[in-house]
């Protein structure tokens, strides 16, 4: 998708359509009220009848009198003093979605003008690019027969601006669009069946992309799994047919290079590419959605792919430990006990807490990047989505700095995120009679002990882990990946 940052009046936009901005009790935005003036007031007498500027509701008129756009999409801000940023970025949302089933190739937004608070206008440019661009994603890969035709899709996107700004926006909108465009690559890895999306199918996504884009990828096998000691990973690997995977994406685009090049930082991201629980199995209902376990590591190549886009000064590292957790002959059993890549020794007493058990061993591994930072990313726990629902990712770490720059990039990305504990008080819940550490903590704070767990093997570095079990997709009528938090962790790396 194009971008573009005409400063035209808009009733002289030439588009299939134009989104304007409304308030409730008939309040205009400035680009509604030049569209009612060009109309001799047809914009007003619909504020007057049905539409009546409801936060995120839309309405679309055809061939306004004096307009040159074909479509007017109408689009509820709700209370002007009401305006908060998720309020914003659910309009921008609603917008491309109505802008997008008008059908035409090219559209317009008026809605940057809209003002927010805790928002700049680069911010609100960002978000109505994200929001173009994640409007386009379709999942139809796996269909016989394509879902009912639809059309193409918007392929240009005008945002009215001022001509003084207009470089700054177009700058934002090409951010904006990367972070969509990564948004979509990790809902389509999420939304890919388990029989599709094995770890092999990770592995050859994150190499596809790398070399698009100079992402040095490489995949480690089982056989230099177990050369490096991997005993954590490979002992949910060893539960399925399926060949684990241990992916490494490295981007540099800070200056410097060998002792000069400035440290990196490391993501980290969860891949079961299915998650059955194991021997200790999970219930049948809505064990499909198991697919999804793989989101933190879709979320870190989406990131990774963003960045490169955009070519940031910043060099990032990638770490993606990539099996199913599947129950068989070979499969960990309740109370085995299973030696890390760093020697710590755990208990697994229970199976399906395999995720801490594949991060722990990447976590040790990410030593050797001698990390600025180290950021996890995982559909960890549902402990996680019982305490935050699928609202907020769940954030964890001792260090007051990271947190804040973390939370920081969530507030500014309009991607939730809220801080949970991480005392030193939960550890003692951790504790096994046969192993250095067991791999649960009973049922109190199921989310922070499983933080606690991580945090045994992060010593070495600043560390930081997102439990996004509640925010990487959603079920029910509109079951789908959401690529969170993929915008929040490009935003760290705008700052
Ligand atoms: N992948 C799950 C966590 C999960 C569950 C995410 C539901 C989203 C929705 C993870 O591997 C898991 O099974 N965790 C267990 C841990 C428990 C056994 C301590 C859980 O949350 O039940
Ligand atoms: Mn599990
Ligand atoms: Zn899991």
């Amino acid at each position: 998708m194009e971008f573009s940052t005409p400063s035209l009046a808009p009733e002289n936009v030439k588009a299939a359509a134009l989104a304007v901005g409304v308030h409730p009790d008939g309040r205009m935005s400035p680009a509604a009220q030049a569209l009612d003036d060009a109309s001799q007031g047809a914009l007003a007498r619909v504020l007057q009848t049905e539409f009546k500027g409801q936060h995120g509701s839309t309405l679309t008129l055809r061939y306004l009198p004096g307009v040159n756009a074909e479509r007017v999409v109408l689009v509820g801000l709700g209370k002007a003093e009401e305006l908060t940023p998720r309020r914003y970025a659910a309009v921008a949302a609603a917008a491309a979605q109505a802008l997008r089933a008008c059908g035409g190739k090219d559209a317009a937004t008026a809605l940057l003008e809209v003002e927010v608070p805790g928002l700049t206008l680069e911010q609100r440019a960002r978000q109505l690019a994200i929001a173009a661009r994640t409007a386009e994603y379709r999942y139809t890969t796996t269909f016989g027969k394509p879902p009912a035709a639809e059309a193409a899709g918007i392929q240009k996107l005008a945002v009215l601006a001022n001509r003084a700004t207009a470089a700054k926006v177009r700058q934002a909108l090409r951010e904006g669009g990367a972070i969509g465009e990564g948004m979509n690559t990790a809902r389509e890895l999420g939304n890919l069946p388990g029989n599709i999306c094995t770890p092999t199918y990770l592995a050859q996504t994150a190499k596809q992309i790398g070399t698009k884009l100079g992402i040095k990828v490489e995949a480690l096998e089982r056989k230099q799994l177990e050369a490096l000691k991997m005993g954590a990973f490979l002992s949910v690997a060893k539960g399925s047919d399926e060949a684990p995977r241990f992916i490494v994406m490295q981007y540099q685009g800070a200056k410097g290079r060998g002792a000069k090049a400035p440290a990196p930082t490391v993501l980290v991201g969860k891949g079961v590419t299915f998650d059955s629980g194991g021997i200790s199995i999970k219930p049948a209902a809505t064990m499909d959605e198991m697919k999804y376990d793989m989101c933190g590591a879709a979320s870190v190549i989406g990131t990774l792919q963003a960045i490169a886009t955009l070519k940031l000064p910043v060099n990032v590292v990638g770490l993606i430990p990539a099996c199913e957790n599947l129950p068989s002959g070979r499969a960990n059993k309740p109370g085995d006990v299973v030696t890390s890549m760093s020697g710590q020794t755990i208990e697994v007493l229970n199976t399906d807490a395999e995720g801490r058990l594949l991060l722990c061993d990447a976590l040790t591994y990410a030593e050797r990047f001698k990390p600025a930072r180290v950021i996890d990313i995982a559909t960890l726990t549902g402990a996680c989505v019982v305490a935050l629902g699928h609202v907020n990712t769940g954030l964890f770490t001792a260090d007051d700095a990271l947190a804040e720059q973390l939370l920081q990039a969530s507030r500014q990305a309009v991607d939730p995120a809220w801080r949970m504990p991480l005392d030193d008080e939960y550890q003692p819940q951790l504790k096994s009679r046969f192993a250095d550490i067991a791999n649960i903590g009973g049922m109190p704070a199921g989310s922070v002990t499983a933080a606690c767990f991580l945090s045994r093997f992060t010593k070495a570095y600043p560390w930081a882990h997102l439990d996004i079990a509640g925010t990487a997709w959603k079920s029910g009528g509109e079951k789908g990946a959401t690529g969170r938090p993929v915008p929040l962790l490009v935003n760290l790396f705008l700052n």
